[in-house]
């Protein structure tokens, strides 16, 4: 059966949803030819769609459900804590001590942490941050970085890279952020150089996210401290997606280089809504209530910040990774590993250079049209058919029962062998046809 004889309920919402909603989505990515697939309900690896097809899910959430999706622990936390004690206070209450506690424990960088609702927050409150501790305006980013859509760090996002990623954004802010080419010294030196005495931080994922799952190398990772810290400028991770993934600590624990601040969210919520800024005191300080104008820097508001939701999910997620860590890591990891080399191996039946990049749970797939190494985001727009991805694999999947956004996604606790081997199964049919 095709995409659209499978989802007839879906196509019906989606027409009713563009009547009211632009476009028919509130989140971009959400969409994808010829309608997306209205969701009933998700449990471990799984979604079924409102027509009562299920998918092996691989998106989790926006890869947040290392878990799996609806985890008993976390459901049952939740609805104890909203029976007895509430859901939202805006006040201060003893869950987000706990989760900061945990958060310090367990992330190198993090002296203290800040919650905010969202890493797209989190990411602005720390290039904040940066400019204030340093004096200086000019921040640089990696190309294809992605730190949500903040009026600081919408630059150089998609493809065409050189292009204007949105309108709205003046002028004057384009030229306070610098774009540099991930993993390439020369290039990273390069737009160093440009920001002259400026430069107050870069922003960068370890492991670039959904601009290719392509991770750092530790030497240009402790290069970029070095030379860093030589220019009186400050290193911010972004690890909204490596954060308690490729260990509990994160990239920054997996490779060994700690930067100065960092961004969380996604795992760090449990699967509610959360961001966080996390580093030294006397940073996260310069943003307490304690310091006055002109010397303070504005840091929170946020409704729902902090809410106890957010923070006993997290906690409980948090929890059991440290307690099962040496279970579910290399399980998880594994898994992803068995289902890297069965795409590239099935890639190559069908007479593709398949390279499925990826570290930890993490993977991405990409047909390429040389057989080059894929080391950035513009070695991917460059060198791959990467326009499949979110069209022709994408429906090519969810027709055949298998959930991808950005043509990857991850494995998350709940994921089985069975089901690795299914999707291996269904790439392959995909490679074949796209072999034509
Ligand atoms: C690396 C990274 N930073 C920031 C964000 C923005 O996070 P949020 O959606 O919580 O605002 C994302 C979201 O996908 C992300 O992947």
């Amino acid at each position: 059966m095709s995409y659209e004889e499978k989802t007839l309920l879906s196509k019906e919402l989606f027409e009713r949803a563009k009547r009211v909603i632009p476009g028919g989505v509130c989140h971009n990515l959400r969409y994808f030819p010829p309608y997306p697939f209205f969701v009933e309900k998700a449990w471990g690896s799984r979604i079924m769609d409102v027509d009562g097809n299920t998918y092996i899910d691989y998106w989790m959430g926006h890869y947040t459900h290392i878990l799996g999706h609806r985890h008993p622990d976390v459901v049952k936390a939740v609805t104890d804590y909203i029976k007895e004690s509430g859901y939202h206070f805006g006040l201060v209450n003893k869950e987000e001590i706990k989760l900061a506690e945990l958060v310090v424990e367990l992330v190198p960088c993090a002296e203290c942490v800040r919650f905010c609702c969202s890493a797209t927050e989190a990411a602005m409150y720390a290039v904040r941050l940066a400019r204030a501790w340093t004096g200086k305006d000019t921040i640089m980013k990696a190309v294809g970085g992605w730190h949500g859509a903040s009026t600081d760090l919408s630059f150089g996002i998609s493809y065409p890279f050189n292009e204007r990623e949105t309108l709205g954004i003046p002028d004057e802010l384009e030229a306070r952020v610098k774009l540099f080419t991930f993993n390439d010294w020369d290039d990273t030196l390069r737009a160093m150089d440009e920001c002259g005495d400026d430069l107050a931080a870069v922003i960068i994922e370890p492991v670039l996210g959904v601009g290719g799952f392509i991770p750092a190398t530790k030497d240009y990772l402790k290069s970029l401290k070095n030379e860093l810290e030589k220019r009186g400028a400050l290193l911010i991770f972004d690890e909204t997606i490596t954060g308690f993934r490729v260990s509990p600590g994160g990239y920054q624990e997996f490779i060994g280089v700690t930067p100065h601040l960092t961004v969380l969210g996604k795992i760090l919520g449990g699967g509610f809504p959360i961001g966080a800024v996390c580093g030294p005191m006397d940073i996260l300080m310069m943003g307490s209530y304690e310091r006055r104008k002109p010397n303070r820097v504005l840091v929170g508001g946020g409704t729902f910040s902090c809410n106890p939701i957010s923070m006993v999910a997290g906690r409980v997620v948090l929890e059991r990774l440290l307690e099962d860590k040496k279970k579910i890591y290399p399980y998880i990891n594994s898994l992803c590993d068995s289902l890297r080399k069965g795409i590239e191996e099935a890639g190559k039946a069908y007479g593709l250079k398949v390279e499925t990049t990826g570290i930890g749970s993490l993977f991405m797939i990409h047909v390429k049209k040389e057989d080059v190494p894929l080391r950035s985001c513009e070695d991917i727009y460059e060198h791959t058919y990467w326009d499949i991805r979110d069209t022709s694999l994408r429906r090519f999947l969810a027709s055949h029962g298998v959930h991808m956004i950005h043509g990857g996604g991850a494995v998350s606790y709940a994921h089985t062998e069975e089901e690795v081997e299914a999707t291996v199964n269904v790439v392959g049919m995909f490679f074949e046809e796209f072999k034509g």
